[in-house]
């Protein structure tokens, strides 16, 4: 626990800590939203009160990545899985293959939902030594004529990430962004089509976010049923259906704060600092701290490490219970350690890990 806020260390990799002021703003509004005696809850979907909120997130998402006007911004719900069906369905056509880079757990399961829907074939893996590495750009191959290329842009459960978005010219590049978006500056042109669940960087969980290029969008199946078309959710601002209304002004909340703290640069620089912190102490440890992804594929956003004794690694997990970090254990699939240092996590909990990590060090070295 964080003695001056009584905020939990919380480094759970998703759903995952929001700014304490976000937090608060929400709760100052709760009962009352903008003088309407209402939530943001209450309040109908096609009035002009929820509207704004739902236009300013668009807005606000569009400015802080740079998002170009060729670009649709869409609010949906499923989660991040849900895409890995849509983005099939929507640009997989008959006599086409789209591939995949195999970078994780979720590359699997994006690769097998496709692999239901049409032919699918893997462009590059990473999964000998268990994804500790992102695959060379001159390792991937698709050809030319390729539906689409799929990656992961950040692995939430190995910890490595992509540090460079290669150019897939004419060839659709898709990115699975759940873990990572909003982290660092990149070029949305890069990409056809980026989606990524709220849970991580943007909101809590409920609203996944998918930015689409128009022309690509264009070229989508129209014989699907209509709320499994990305074209209905563009054609209706993301309003065909009720959306998820409070999801997304917790989203509108949390992008004014990522905007005050200076925008992406700023979170960026930020979020440098705070896992230089972490594998600082991994790497000065001699051995006692083993970092899982190799330096050069390191994730910004989760840091995986092993100790080398696995009595040792349950007792670090437990003392670090103890001292109140939250969600340190590594995912089920892989286990060890994953300290999850989104965009939200104040420096200071990074800070107080690192101190914990020093200290386990010298009292069990
Ligand atoms: C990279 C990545 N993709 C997809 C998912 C699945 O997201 P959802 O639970 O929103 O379907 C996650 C969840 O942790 C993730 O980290």
């Amino acid at each position: 626990m964080n003695k001056n806020s009584k905020r939990a260390y919380n480094f759970n990799a998703g759903p995952a800590a929001l700014p304490l002021v976000v937090l608060e703003k929400a709760q100052a509004e709760l009962l009352d939203f903008n003088g309407t005696g209402m939530s943001v809850m209450e309040l109908s979907h096609r009035g002009k009160d929820y509207e704004a909120v739902h236009n300013r997130a668009i807005e606000l998402l569009r400015e802080l990545m740079a998002i170009p006007q060729d670009y649709e911004v869409l609010f949906l719900q499923g989660g991040a899985s849900l895409q890995f069906s849509m983005v099939p369905m929507n640009f997989l056509a008959a006599g086409k293959k789209a591939g995949y880079v195999m970078t994780g757990s979720w590359s699997e399961k994006a690769y097998a939902e496709a692999a239901k829907l049409g032919e699918v074939f893997v462009a590059a893996t990473a999964k000998e030594g268990n994804y500790r590495r992102i695959p060379a750009w001159e390792e991937i191959s698709y050809g030319a004529d390729s539906a689409y290329l799929h990656i992961t842009s950040n692995n939430t459960i190995f910890g490595t990430e992509w540090q460079a978005f290669p150019d897939t010219g004419a060839v659709p590049l898709v990115a699975d962004m759940s873990s990572d978006i909003l982290s660092k500056p990149f070029a949305v042109k890069k990409f056809a089509l980026i989606y990524a669940g709220a849970q991580k960087n943007l909101g809590p969980s409920g609203v996944t976010v998918v930015i689409i290029r128009r022309d690509f969008l264009e070229q989508a199946n129209k014989n699907l049923p209509t709320m499994l078309c990305y074209a209905t959710h563009a054609k209706n601002n993301s309003m065909y259906n009720t959306p998820p209304t409070f999801g997304i002004y917790m989203m509108k909340l949390m992008l004014e704060w990522v905007k005050a703290e200076g925008g992406v640069p700023a979170i960026y620089k930020r979020n440098r600092e705070k896992a230089a912190l972490i594998y600082d102490a991994i790497d000065a440890s001699n051995g006692f701290y083993v970092g899982h992804a190799q330096p050069e594929a390191r994730s910004l956003m989760n840091i995986t490490f092993r100790l080398a004794e696995e009595e040792l690694e349950k007792k670090f997990l437990d003392q670090a219970k103890k001292t109140g970090f939250v969600g340190l254990n590594g995912h089920r699939s892989v286990g060890g350690c994953r300290a999850s240092s989104y965009n939200a996590v104040p420096y200071e909990s990074c800070q107080a890990l690192r101190d914990f990590m020093l200290a386990f060090q010298k009292e069990n070295a």
